[in-house]
């Protein structure tokens, strides 16, 4: 059961598009997509920008990789009634927010996270010395702000990337966030919530502010986030408020880790388009089979008569994402008993992956046969995130002293 201050956060989480997604994708980040498409509000994203900072001299794959991977989100069950989805470069706000945030963020914060020498270790091949690459991770915290996501499901290796974005927060409130009457206009706003909420948020924010209590600021910020009455800025001032800041503009996002079973390539590596091991999510039974039928095994078992161990193969690993325990156990008992042949192994395996791909390639084909169907859920989805898109930036060019369309 989440508390209601955290199933009012916004979730945010974006994907390059990299074209058809695999079953690594469906296992590690789709289902969870899912899931939480149901708990929160949701904002999923194409980060085509994003393939920029990499694959900068090669672009023409990138409209066609949108679309296949948007149609894949749509066949894992990925729906447009409860989250919103659109492309990132059909909201150009973006890009103004990361322009603004570069101003302030120093050079030496970005060449610290460890993405950006990894990177260009594995890519030597590329000239990553370019602005773009450096200025991705901000790129990113540029995306996560502008819809004051409070969480951000990532993987482990994006988790340095929500750090930096809480930072870049922090020091843009720190810059930005002081109005000259702030207290006076947060007292005005306490009054508005009225008698009652106004003397709990007071004997709270006292809590915490003299004594650090965090459970009172816990349930000062739940008491916000309930306010019905309270314009948008009104609360913000009042989040800023109780921890004794100025107005908080941009909002620090948490990294959403969720554990997923991992999903072994039919190699036993991690499943990754680039080792060349992928199983696809739309991909042919046929093939499928064939490529399970293929994949190797303990090496220990070159006849049928030898024993093996289900620990040393690849195959067990699918196992463990696809079979019950009763199927288990016969493996492991089987294996290492020599009592049954690979294939006979690896035939429950082949089911289940043929069957979880059947309504998932049954509902990639509706769109598939009508991509006017997806072209409008995006235009929607495009439209819905500009909208909030552009709110912040109005409040952002605001507090900044820059022109606004309300000159
Ligand atoms: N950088 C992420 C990746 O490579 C994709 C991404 C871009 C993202 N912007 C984001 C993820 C914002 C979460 C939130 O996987
Ligand atoms: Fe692997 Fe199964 Fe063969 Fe054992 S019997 S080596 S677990 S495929």
């Amino acid at each position: 059961m989440i508390s209601t201050a955290a199933a009012n956060q916004r979730v945010l989480s974006g994907m390059r598009p990299t074209g058809r997604l695999h079953l690594g994708h469906y296992h590690g980040v789709l289902k969870n997509w899912v899931r939480l498409q149901h708990e929160y509000e949701c904002f999923f994203f194409v980060a085509d920008w994003h393939a920029l900072t990499t694959d900068y001299d090669n672009t023409s794959g990138i409209v066609t990789s949108c679309w296949d991977m948007v149609v894949d989100w749509l066949a894992c069950g990925v729906n447009p009634n409860s989250a919103t989805l659109f492309v990132q470069s059909q909201v150009p706000e973006h890009a103004e927010l990361y322009l603004l945030l570069s101003m302030i963020t120093p050079l030496g914060w970005l060449e610290r996270v460890p993405s950006y020498k990894d990177q260009q270790e594995k890519l030597k091949e590329k000239d990553l010395g370019t602005i773009g690459f450096l200025g991705y991770p901000l790129l990113q915290s540029a995306d996560i702000l502008i819809y004051k996501a409070g969480l951000v499901p990532v993987g482990e290796d994006q988790v340095a990337h929500i750090e930096l974005t809480r930072e870049i927060a922090r020091r843009f409130n720190h810059f930005y966030g002081g109005e000259p009457d702030f207290a006076a206009k947060a007292e005005a706003a306490v009054a508005n919530m009225g008698k009652k909420n106004a003397t709990l948020y007071q004997t709270l924010r006292r809590r915490y502010q003299e004594q650090g209590d965090h459970e009172a600021l816990e349930t000062a910020k739940a008491l916000l986030t309930g306010q019905q009455n309270l314009t948008l800025s009104d609360r913000e001032r009042l989040f800023g408020y109780l921890a004794g800041e100025g107005k908080i503009i941009l909002v620090e996002p948490a990294a959403l880790l969720t554990e997923t079973a991992k999903m072994p390539g039919i190699d036993g590596q991690k499943m990754s388009k680039s080792y060349g091991n992928i199983i696809g999510l739309r991909e042919e039974p046929l093939i499928v089979e064939k490529k399970l039928r293929t994949m190797p095994t303990d090496p220990a078992r070159v006849r049928r008569t030898d024993p093996g161990d289900p620990e040393k193969c690849p195959v067990w690993e699918f196992h463990k994402v696809y079979s019950d325990d009763q199927v288990r156990g016969w493996v492991m008992d089987s294996c290492r008993g020599a009592k049954i042949g690979c294939l006979e192994c690896k035939q429950p395996v082949i089911d289940a992956v043929i069957a979880e791909q059947a309504p998932i390639r049954e509902r990639a084909r509706e769109f598939t046969d009508n991509p006017s169907l997806v072209k409008n859920i995006i235009n929607e989805g495009c439209e819905q995130a500009r909208d909030v898109a552009q709110a912040t930036m109005e409040e952002v060019r605001d507090v900044m002293k820059l022109a606004s369309n309300k000159l």
